[in-house]
């Protein structure tokens, strides 16, 4: 290269790098990051380190000036670091030498693995000293994961551990199912994995543990089923209901005959009775669930994904009958369920058309006799009106003016809420579409 060159390509390179500099976005740790000051919680104040905001542009996170932090704070920094790579930004981490606070916190929950592991679906923390952080992708994750927790409550009853696996397992599947987030690399789609970290506690003889996400969080996913929700926090109020799921609607024929929707209602329960305090963070909603009560909160930051954080205080002598138990709360979900399904149906008419009248439902006379006898009885009642016309050949336009056009007329455009057609073939459907625009203006 001439010597011009070279010195063009150098002065590119100086100018490069200084735009990179300037370009860069220094994120500090603060000396206390944890989400407890002086044993009482505070996601608000740990959530403001985290801007959701930056893309494209190189990050630094300086940890060395951070001297008090938990394990379970500081894992989710890598989930953060994820994040920020999927938005386009080069990540560094800046550490300090101390053995003390954030800096070697980060080391010995195998921190500096961090890119490795998300692009090697076979790679896990190289964790140490007891500080488990595992990656959570797939299936053989989650066995290894639970099986590592093992380790440090094999002196424990049997039911005891099966209690603490249950909930374990049950948060482990939600954010598998529930909490999926991917990143390109290298053209294709990976999935970024969810996290778990646990610590013991040795001295306090307790167990703390982080499931950690960046899905879509809590409200979205529920929305599915539930649309309309009105913050995070009323939709982690709704998860943790029994039978309450975002995988499928609230009528769907099936979910009496799954188990679906009992995952987090289970745990919270058992949560209170295990004497341990859950905390659920989606978006800016955070839910405590603790032996006294259940608290919402709707936080000034937020967490872009789901977390859920337990404290457990392990009682070695503690007896827990976890079948008895599962029974018990099994049976109030179903109570609390049936509750639920009763003021529906106390709510809403159903009328069958052919087994009122027949497949052939033609008789006009008898349509406005029903009317006035039946409907509109139920109407005044403010029922909703669900009418089925399963295996009904045909009913012509006359015969559904002279049951419904009046009953229209009187409810205005409340008529399209409260009154419900199901199993019409498309000529009845038309038909009565063709009513109800006659008669709702
Ligand atoms: N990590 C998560 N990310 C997003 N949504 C979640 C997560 N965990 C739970 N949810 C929501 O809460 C709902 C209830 O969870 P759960 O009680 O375990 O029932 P299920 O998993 O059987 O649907 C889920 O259907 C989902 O909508
Ligand atoms: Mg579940």
């Amino acid at each position: 290269m001439s010597e011009k060159g070279s010195y063009f390509s150098q002065e590119m390179n100086r100018v490069k790098r200084q735009l990179e500099k300037k370009n860069t976005k220094t994120l500090v740790l603060p000396p206390l990051f944890a989400f407890r000051d002086h044993g009482v919680y505070d996601f608000d104040n740990y959530l403001s380190f985290f801007d959701w905001s930056i893309s494209n542009c190189p990050v630094v996170i300086d940890l060395r000036q951070c001297h008090t932090a938990n394990y379970q704070a500081i894992s989710l920094l890598v989930a953060y670091a994820w994040h920020l790579k999927n938005n386009g930004c080069r990540v560094s981490f800046i550490e300090s030498e101390s053995q003390n606070g954030a800096s070697e916190m980060y080391r010995a929950i195998g921190g500096r693995g961090l890119f490795q592991v998300a692009v090697n679906p076979k790679l896990n923390f190289k964790s140490r000293n007891k500080k488990p952080l595992f990656a959570i992708r797939d299936s053989a994750d989650f066995k290894k994961a639970i099986a590592n927790v093992e380790t440090y409550t094999e002196n424990f009853n049997v039911e005891y551990l099966n209690t603490l696996r249950y909930v374990l397992s049950e948060l482990l599947y939600n954010t598998l199912e529930h909490g999926k987030s991917f990143f390109d690399y290298r053209g294709k789609s990976l999935r970024a994995p969810s996290l778990i970290q646990f610590t013991w506690y040795q001295r306090s003889n307790e167990i703390h543990f982080i499931i950690a996400d960046t899905g879509m969080g809590i409200k979205s996913h529920i929305e599915q089923a539930y649309p309309g929700q009105e913050s995070d926090e009323e939709a982690i109020k709704l998860a943790v209901k029994p039978q309450v799921s975002g995988t499928f609607g609230s009528t769907d024929p099936y979910k009496h005959k799954n188990n679906a929707g009992v995952g987090l209602y289970l745990s919270t329960n058992i949560i209170r009775r295990l004497k341990a305090d859950m905390h659920i963070v989606s978006g800016n909603g955070l839910l405590h669930i603790s032996p006294r009560d259940i608290t919402g909160k709707t936080l000034e930051n937020d967490w872009k994904g789901t977390f859920v954080l337990v404290s457990v205080k392990l009682e070695e002598g503690a007896n827990f009958a976890l079948h008895q138990m599962m029974q018990e709360f099994r049976a109030t979900a179903k109570k609390e369920q049936e509750k639920g399904d009763k003021s529906e149906n106390d709510s809403s008419f159903y009328l069958s058309i052919r087994n009122y009248f027949g497949p052939y439902a033609e008789d006009k006379d008898a349509a406005i006799k029903y009317r006035d006898d039946k409907l509109f009885p139920e109407i005044y009642l403010e029922k909703s009106i669900i009418v089925d016309f399963d295996d009904v050949e045909s009913a012509p336009h006359s015969f559904l003016s002279g049951l419904f056009a009046s009953p229209m007329k009187h409810l205005g455009m409340k008529a399209y809420k409260k009154i419900k057609f199901v199993n019409a073939t498309p000529e009845i459907r038309e038909t009565l579409d063709f009513i109800l625009d006659e008669n709702t203006d």
